[in-house]
């Protein structure tokens, strides 16, 4: 198949509008009210409408609280940022990857965002440990990705299918390295959100917990971001339109949700009563029916169409925070008081 070309800095004889995703032609000026897609400037102005950064977050309670947790919920905190830490380092530079091909300046822009995003993200870990833990161990924290065997399979899994486009570039491993992506922006977070949400609900490291919040609204975005383009991808590329696409789609998600779910046995298992490991089991696999479902594929898993742990929605939504945690704390946190206007995409 064809090889994707960089981007040109510019061409006079090219549209600002662009004439493709990839492969195209794009004079490279950005002028929202001239670019080829009509979701791209509304997601633009959520992404920015959800701007903060962890400096807005007073830790001090969380410092106190830590010395409390059991040991397993301080080890799986430890473990989860960890793990969080890799995923959004990774994700920074495989977005800058994606961007050279994109022949799009508006899209080019909407993945400058994301990756200065997920260098937020990344802040939000070492703002974090540095409040609760010592130096050293904040170290020995960012190597956990490199030791522990299990953490190391489900990310290589992820590193392998980005590196596969990196090392050839072509539109159909850009497809397929899409499909690890919204994997890792959207069902392998989604464990640990579970951990850090329930903390919350029983009045524990709140900060941290609305940080994680703002991680996952943020993801939600970016989720929205990589799965238009996987569509967009196949309507200019019919041969990419294929059952053998969907396929792949299907068994890479199965494969993910088996490394998801050996990972959450791994980190809570039977050790936290309120998580029960079944409804964590299945909220992976509901997690993954709906990814697939947004990339316009048929859902993998028979069944698994409602989300089993009913209570994690209300902290999901940080500008809804209803009744519980957010309400009386996290919400004097909130820079962005009004609803993100998400759903009115
Ligand atoms: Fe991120
Ligand atoms: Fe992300």
């Amino acid at each position: 198949m064809t090889k994707l070309t960089e981007r040109k800095l510019y061409d006079v004889q090219a549209p600002n509008s662009s004439t493709g995703i990839i492969l195209g032609e794009s004079s490279n000026v950005l002028n929202w009210d001239d670019v080829r897609f009509s979701w791209a400037y509304p997601l633009y102005k959520n992404m920015l409408g959800n701007f903060w950064t962890p400096f807005e977050i007073n830790m001090s309670s969380d410092a106190k609280q830590f010395a409390d947790l059991s040991e397993t919920e301080e080890e799986a905190f430890k473990k989860i940022i960890g793990l969080l830490a890799f995923l959004d380092s990774i994700q920074t530079d495989y977005a800058m990857h994606v961007s050279k091909y994109l022949t799009d300046s508006s899209l080019n822009a909407l993945m400058t965002v994301l990756a200065f995003q997920e260098v937020v993200h990344n802040q939000s870990y070492s703002y974090v440990l540095s409040s609760l833990v010592n130096k050293d161990e904040q170290d020995e924290i960012f190597e956990y990705w490199k030791h522990d065997p299990i953490l190391r399979e489900r990310n290589d899994f992820i590193a392998e299918g980005y590196e596969a486009f990196i090392n050839n570039p072509t539109p159909r491993t850009l497809l397929e390295s899409i499909v690890y992506d919204v994997i890792l922006e959207g069902l392998n977070f989604y464990s640990g959100f579970s951990f850090f949400y329930h903390l919350a609900r029983n009045q524990k490291m709140v900060s941290t917990s609305t940080m994680i919040n703002y991680i996952n609204r943020d993801e939600q975005l970016h989720v929205f971001l990589f799965a238009n383009l996987f569509k967009e991808l196949r309507r200019e590329f019919p041969e990419l339109q294929t059952e053998e696409v969907d396929d792949f789609v299907q068994r890479t998600f199965i494969h993910a949700a088996e490394l998801e779910i050996k990972w959450a046995n791994h980190i809570i298992g039977e050790k936290i009563p309120e998580i029960p490991i079944n409804d964590l089991e299945n909220y992976i696999k509901f997690m993954a029916n709906k990814r697939v479902n947004e990339l316009g594929i048929e859902r993998p898993f028979e069944g698994h169409r409602s989300n089993p742990m009913k209570w994690i929605k209300v902290y999901e939504d940080v500008n809804q925070g209803k009744t519980d945690f957010f309400e009386q704390k996290s919400r004097q946190y909130t820079k962005v008081s009004e609803d993100n206007g998400f759903d009115d995409l």
